[in-house]
This record gives C-alpha cells, sequence and structure tokens, in this order.
C-alpha cells in the first residue's frame, strides 16, 4: 500500500496513512495575520495539541481585478501551507469560492456585481466562467500541496450551500472544478443545522457546524451518513461583532464539557477560529436579517488565541484536553509576545477632504477605474449643482451612508433607517456633495446579490431626481494614499473641526517595534493608515475602541500615521498595552437561532 494513502472515510473513523486518524483542527486565516506572524501562530496551535490547520481562501482579495491575480507576500498561499507542513500539522483547505467568514461579500470579488444579472453562488454564466478562470489559477496554486507532495489532507466544497441552495446543479459544478482540475483528495461539505437539510454529494462527505449540542446535531449528521467519520468542521469559539452592539464572549467554563463531550464521541472537530485575527482595511462583512449591520474590525471572535495571539484562559484549558488524546508530550507553548503602549503622538498636519479630490473626476461602479472593475471598497463622493433647497429623498438608494454637504457645509446624514433630509434654501448654483461610504458587503444569506454600494438609484430633491454627478473614488489603496501624501496641501494649522479629512502624525519608535493598539477617544468614525496599511475602522459608537497595530508593520525610527475622520478629530492619537473590547455579552445567553 502506497505510503500516501490521504485521509479515507471508509469506516466510521478516519484514517490516514492507512492508521486510524481523528482531526484536532483549528482555523487559522492566513489573510487575517500579518505574515511575520504566521509561524508564532501556527506554532501556538501545534502546541495546544491540534494536528490540522484550517484555512479559507478569500477569492477577492487574489483577484482583486478580474484576470489579474496576487498569490504574494501576505496572500502567499503557497507558502503558508507548506510552513504548516514544516511544523507537522496537516490543511484542510476551504477555498470557497464563496466563504461567508464575516468577510466582504463572503469572499467574493465586487467586480462580479457589475453584470446586473449576475446571480452569485448558481451556474449562471457569468458566475461558472468566473469561477473557472478563478479555480484555474488557484487549482495550479494548491495541487503540489495535495497529500501526495504536501500536508492537504482534504477540500471543503463551497461553504454552507445547505442554507443558500439556489441552484441544484450549483454544488455538483464546483465538485467538478475541482476534481477535473486533478483534486482527487477527500472533498467535503460544511453545514449548520438548518442547512444539513441539502442532499449532498456522492462521494463526498457531510460535516457539521455548532455551538451547543443540545439539538442533537451530531445525531442528525450520523443518521442521515451511517458508517461515516463525524466531524464538526466549525466548532464556533466565539462569535463575532457588529458596530454599535456589545462584544460577543463564549465562556470557557461552557466551551470545555462541550469540547470535551464531542471528544469522547469519537467526533472530529475543527476550532473556528483557533484565532481569529484582523479584516484589516476594508474588508469586514455586514450582516442583513431584516436590517443592515455592519461588522466591526477587529476579528477576535473571543478565540483561544486573542487577536495579537496570546493565549487565553480558553487555550490553556484546551490545551489540558487536547493532551489526553496524544501520547507525546505537547510542545511548549511559544512564549508571549511583548507589547507596547507608545507615547502619544501629535497630529501634526492636516489634509481636507475637499483639497484630496484629484482634478480628475473619477466616475463610478461600471467606469474606468481599476482597469475596469469599478471600485470595490472605500468611499465615493458624488457632487451635483443644485440651484434651490427643500426635501432631499435618497429612496433608500444610497449603500451604505451618506454624509451630505451644501458647498461644503455638513448638512446631515442618509443611511438604511434615515431616508429624507431637508436642504437649506440657496440662492444660485450651489453643491451638493455625497461622502458615500461602502459599509462591508453582506456575507451571509439571500441578499448577496443585492450588495452594490455607493449610490444605487434615484436620489431627488423635491421629487425631481437629481443628474449629472461629478464622481471621486475614493478607494483609499495605497496608490491613494499616495498621491494624498505628495500632493502638497497638507497645512499644519488647522482646527479639530476641520473634517472630513485626513490628519497626520508620526510615531518614533525606539528599538525594535512591537505590537500595540491604537487608541481614539475624542474621534468619531472612519479608518487608519499606518505607513500606508489600512489598519481598519474605527467608530466611536463601539463596541470596538481599538484598532490592532502589529509590531511587524513598525520600523524602528519614523512612522507614518494618518487618521481618516468624518465627524470628530481629537488632537492626537493614543496607544494601548491591551484591547477595550467594551461592553460584551455572552453567546450563551443569546437565542440559538441568532447562532445559526
Ligand atoms: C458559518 C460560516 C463561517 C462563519 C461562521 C460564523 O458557519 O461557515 O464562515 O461565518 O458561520 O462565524
Amino acid at each position: 500500500m502506497s505510503r500516501f494513502q490521504g485521509l479515507k472515510v471508509n469506516a466510521s473513523q478516519f484514517s490516514l496513512m492507512g492508521e486510524p486518524f481523528r482531526i484536532l483542527g483549528g482555523s487559522i486565516h492566513y489573510f487575517r495575520v500579518p505574515r511575520a506572524y504566521w509561524k508564532d501562530r501556527l506554532l501556538k496551535l501545534k502546541a495546544c495539541g491540534l494536528n490540522t490547520l484550517t484555512t479559507y481562501v478569500p477569492w477577492n482579495l487574489h483577484e482583486p481585478d478580474r484576470g489579474t491575480f496576487n498569490f504574494q507576500d501576505q496572500l502567499d498561499l503557497s507558502s503558508y501551507i507548506s510552513l504548516a507542513a514544516e511544523l507537522g500539522l496537516w490543511v484542510i483547505l476551504r477555498p470557497g469560492p464563496y466563504i461567508c467568514a464575516e468577510w466582504d461579500l463572503g469572499g467574493l470579488p465586487s467586480w462580479l456585481l457589475q453584470d446586473k444579472d449576475m446571480r452569485l453562488r448558481t451556474t449562471y454564466p457569468g458566475f461558472a466562467d468566473a469561477v473557472n478562470l478563478y479555480f484555474d489559477k488557484l487549482v495550479s496554486v494548491i495541487k503540489p500541496l495535495m497529500v501526495k507532495g504536501g500536508p492537504v489532507i482534504a477540500v471543503q466544497v463551497e461553504n454552507e450551500y445547505g442554507s443558500y441552495a439556489k441552484d441544484d446543479e450549483y454544488m455538483p459544478f464546483i465538485r467538478n472544478c475541482l476534481q477535473s482540475r486533478g483534486i482527487n483528495e477527500l472533498l467535503l461539505t460544511s453545514d449548520n443545522w438548518e442547512g444539513l437539510r441539502y442532499e449532498g454529494m456522492e462521494g463526498v462527505l457531510k460535516t457539521i457546524n455548532l455551538q451547543r449540542l443540545s439539538f442533537g446535531a451530531i445525531q442528525h449528521l450520523a443518521d442521515m451518513q451511517p458508517q461515516k467519520p463525524l466531524m464538526v468542521m466549525e466548532y464556533w469559539s466565539g462569535w463575532f461583532d457588529v458596530w454599535g452592539e456589545h462584544h460577543h464572549v463564549f465562556r470557557a467554563e461552557d466551551m470545555l464539557p462541550v469540547v470535551s463531550e464531542i471528544l469522547e464521541r469519537g467526533v472530529s472537530i475543527n476550532l473556528y477560529m483557533f484565532h481569529g485575527g484582523t479584516s484589516f482595511g476594508f474588508m469586514n462583512g455586514a450582516m442583513d436579517f431584516g436590517t443592515y449591520k455592519p461588522l466591526v474590525t477587529s476579528y477576535d471572535y473571543d478565540a483561544p488565541l486573542s487577536e495579537a495571539g496570546d493565549c487565553t484562559t480558553k487555550y490553556q484549558l484546551l490545551r489540558n484536553l487536547f493532551s489526553q488524546y496524544h501520547n507525546v508530550p505537547l510542545p511548549e507553548v511559544p512564549s508571549p509576545q511583548e507589547r507596547r503602549a507608545y507615547n502619544p503622538v501629535v497630529i501634526q498636519q492636516h489634509l481636507s477632504l475637499w483639497d484630496s479630490l484629484s482634478e480628475r473626476p473619477v466616475n463610478m461602479e461600471n467606469l474606468p477605474v481599476n482597469s475596469s472593475n469599478g471600485q470595490s471598497y472605500g468611499y465615493t463622493l458624488y457632487e451635483s449643482t443644485i440651484t434651490s433647497g427643500g426635501i432631499f429623498t435618497s429612496r433608500n438608494n444610497i449603500r451604505d451612508r451618506a454624509l451630505v454637504f451644501v458647498d461644503r457645509h455638513y448638512v446631515g446624514s442618509l443611511d438604511y433607517k434615515t431616508h429624507e433630509l431637508t436642504l437649506p434654501d440657496v440662492k444660485g448654483e450651489r453643491t451638493l456633495s455625497l461622502l458615500v461610504e461602502n459599509c462591508g458587503r453582506v456575507n451571509y444569506g439571500k441578499a448577496l446579490d443585492e450588495q452594490r454600494k455607493g449610490i444605487v438609484g434615484d436620489i431627488l430633491l423635491n421629487h425631481i431626481p437629481l443628474k449629472e454627478f461629478t464622481i471621486f473614488c475614493l478607494d483609499m489603496k495605497p496608490g491613494f494614499m499616495k498621491r494624498l501624501i505628495n500632493s502638497g496641501q497638507w497645512k499644519s494649522d488647522f482646527k479639530s473641526s476641520s473634517v472630513p479629512g485626513f490628519f497626520q502624525a508620526r510615531l518614533y519608535v525606539d528599538g525594535a517595534p512591537r505590537d500595540t493598539f491604537i487608541r481614539l477617544p475624542g474621534w468619531g468614525k472612519g479608518a487608519v493608515f499606518v505607513n500606508g496599511q489600512n489598519l481598519g475602522r474605527h467608530w466611536s459608537i463601539g463596541p470596538q475602541h481599538f484598532l490592532y497595530l502589529p509590531g511587524p508593520w513598525l520600523r524602528s525610527g519614523e512612522n507614518q500615521m494618518i487618521v481618516f475622520e468624518e465627524h470628530q478629530a481629537d488632537d492626537k492619537i493614543l496607544f494601548a498595552e491591551n484591547p477595550d473590547h467594551g461592553k460584551t455579552i455572552d453567546v450563551y445567553k443569546l437565542p440559538f437561532c441568532t447562532l445559526l
């Protein structure tokens, strides 16, 4: 028998290399952890007693513009998987193409929505053709890492399609996308209790996602799939947060008995997340079960390893538990990293939003930005000329939020809840400006096809549609920020009321840079950039009141910090050694339905 016998499911236990095998897995997303920390996080995963790394693959980052692929640096998937192999871990890949994951549009590229008839997650040709081209590239990257030459023992087909199930041909199509390109490893699907209804596919193992056992989900899976190994593909170690609500915690005392029971019943498990990390930049997703709710930047998830890589109490307790499933002592836990609360830095320069606009107006979604891929993330400014005041109505065509200005004076904001504003009376021609923010596309549920952003339909002044917009793309990507920095328009005399605008400060790091948490009390809402890296969004409504700044993204000496602020600026930026998660809520106290 070949020593390369992959993961097999012919009995009630998995076997690997011909031996019985139990998957003790943990999810860490390479795209949510600075590359310099991949090794530290994987060593901690191994030292916790886990034998398998699982990760999603985000299509939107790997193909930012149609036909342009990026598998380099922070997105070097191949190196990430190889590193796991070097450390003695197996890998389960979850390449989607839809991944959910609290990630913008569930990981699908926004350029797919340029097609007004798009039907995401179906065999609609416009979607299927794009998947085929992406999988040509993706499979060429992952194929050498399959178990015959690498550590990948299984590949997941799509993600929780049972809860979506819009097209019966779609799952066989995705399975075929993998198999026809030479992926011969075990394939599996992953569904929550509700999604298990989906019939499944010949030769593809079903697994389940859950947090509580009280609903008999594992038994249900066993009944559906007798004489097959059972696996909880996502054991939710915590939960994610939305702006304006509480930070979710899942107490170790509640979690441990459940994990113990899963193990005692001989079931395989993957901790989702083992380490959540950060949805850096504008990559957060959103929820929409009737009300649109954008997610925060931190993806701490109350997971065993915190956002900054600290081993929590949960980690220690799980390590004790998993150690009982090993014949040899577990490796030592790597020592904690030092952190620093740098001294506050003072804002030195300011650039008004109005001075940041490029001379040449850049047109909207379907116009020639990003090599005709449209704008994906960030802010867009729409300007039009008006000759009167009156009732201004968005008809809910603003996605997701707009600050409204007349002659660059703020007059109010519009969003999902507020659709109407009274504009002051004006005489002669005035400029109406709408600064529209894409707060994150929904990543779960039926509304995926409706995630176009910006102004998506007519908006009216006194019942008449506004026309002839000048549109500026403020995507805040590295190229944009570079142009800004060199714009020559920065001023050192400014007021903190000079918003919206960009505020610049210098952080001087003495010695080796360390991780830190940025704190912005006294600021309102916006995003923070350090040495050109977009760290994510800040918003005073919380619950997140910090932004994680990884040491490797700082340099010894001078560092450039820019805060983009919409509402209210302060004259300084603060730092802390630890995060402030704000008000918390225990997930065990939430009704089950919110955790489907
Ligand atoms: C589901 C999805 C994951 C994630 C979790 C919640 O199980 O499969 O991608 O969204 O929910 O964190």
